[in-house]
């Protein structure tokens, strides 16, 4: 049995940002940020939070699925950017929409949680443990966001997305891979909480968001292709038998250069980061359900799924609707 979503789900916060915005809190402009992103405005979570709108998105997808949440078995949220360190935003959201006969739990893989958790969910239906499954990935990337670092703040947006999947024999998640490089984890880091007790206090490291955007550009640019290349080859498959590639949206140039290793054209990679910026965990299902509305799917279409970023971590599934 595969994971087959049938039902997906997005929100996004109210707030927009846009790169004018930005230009009047730090020394940046539409233009750089445009050519080297391909962002124009993110959404900022203020009314909202990450429980909230993983609530609201799951709900959604439960709606499109045409499925109760008595009938969950499972929940799996992806997120790095939680309200609580415990619970969990997946037992928050159990609480919230009534899966009374659900487990519920979290997962962290930054940019790649989304494809990490539904490759988790995959490996349940497949050892026969579960068959209906919420699979949500959501953030709220702007409360550990330094908005006085230019490289950093421009680039990120809140959010969330998620999807049911059920058990199917045929469709659904044909195989994947999925890695993480623990030693290069430096690239993207961001300090949990500070280290405080009665015996002594430990300041923060990196209390917002640090990165070196050119490491983690150089490690997409190389890792995202090659995992992809690998679920072709091991399916037997080309780059052109691929109906849509749905990959994070972490920066249009990263995008391009993969569409251009893979000889596809652009519109085969469909792109929302222009208006939702880098939502990490969120990016892959918002994009999903983005699509899926508007009727860009049909049944049997072959899609691929990517998602890359802190960890570092990066994975591809080979998917048919
Ligand atoms: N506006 C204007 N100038 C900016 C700026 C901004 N928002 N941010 C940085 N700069 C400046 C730098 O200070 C630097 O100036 P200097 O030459 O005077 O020192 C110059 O622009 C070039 O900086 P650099 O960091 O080399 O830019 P870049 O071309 O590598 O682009 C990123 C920066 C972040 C857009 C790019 O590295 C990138 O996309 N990396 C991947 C990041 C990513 O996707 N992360 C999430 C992965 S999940």
């Amino acid at each position: 049995m595969n994971a087959r979503i049938i039902g997906t789900g997005s929100v996004l916060p109210k707030k927009v940002v846009t790169n004018f915005d930005l230009a009047e809190i730090v020394d940046t402009n539409d233009e750089w940020i445009v050519s080297r992103t391909g962002i124009k405005e993110r959404h900022v979570a203020i009314e909202e939070s990450t429980s909230s709108m993983a609530t609201e998105a799951g709900k959604k997808a439960l709606e499109d699925a045409g499925m109760t949440a008595e009938e969950l078995e499972m929940i799996l949220v992806a997120t790095v950017t939680p309200d609580y360190v415990t619970p969990s935003t997946a037992c928050m959201v159990q609480a919230a929409i009534g899966a009374t006969n659900a487990v519920a739990m979290d997962l962290s893989a930054a940019c790649s949680g989304f494809v990490f958790a539904l490759n988790t969910a995959q490996a349940y239906i497949r050892a026969g443990i579960y068959k209906k499954i919420l699979v949500i990935g959501v953030e709220t990337l702007s409360k550990v966001v330094d908005w006085t670092d230019r490289s950093t703040c421009i680039l990120f947006g809140d959010g969330a997305g998620a999807a049911v999947v059920s058990a199917d024999a045929e469709a659904g998640i044909q195989d994947f891979v999925q890695y993480t490089d623990g030693a290069k984890g430096v690239a993207l880091q961001c300090d949990a909480r500070q280290h405080k007790n009665l015996f002594g206090t430990r300041a923060f490291e990196n209390e917002y968001v640090q990165m070196d955007g050119q490491a983690v550009f150089k490690f997409a640019v190389r890792r995202v292709p090659e995992s992809i290349q690998k679920l072709l080859d091991r399916n037997q498959l080309t780059a052109e038998q691929i109906d849509l590639y749905v990959l994070h949206q972490a920066n249009m140039r990263i995008i391009e250069t993969v569409a251009k290793f893979l000889k596809e054209p652009m519109d085969k990679f469909p792109m929302n980061m222009e208006r939702c910026g880098n939502t990490s965990g969120a990016s892959v299902p918002l994009l999903l359900d983005e699509l899926n509305r508007a009727g860009r799917f049909k049944r049997g279409d072959k899609l691929i799924l990517s998602g890359f970023g802190g960890g570092l971590t990066w994975g591809s599934i080979y998917m048919i609707w």
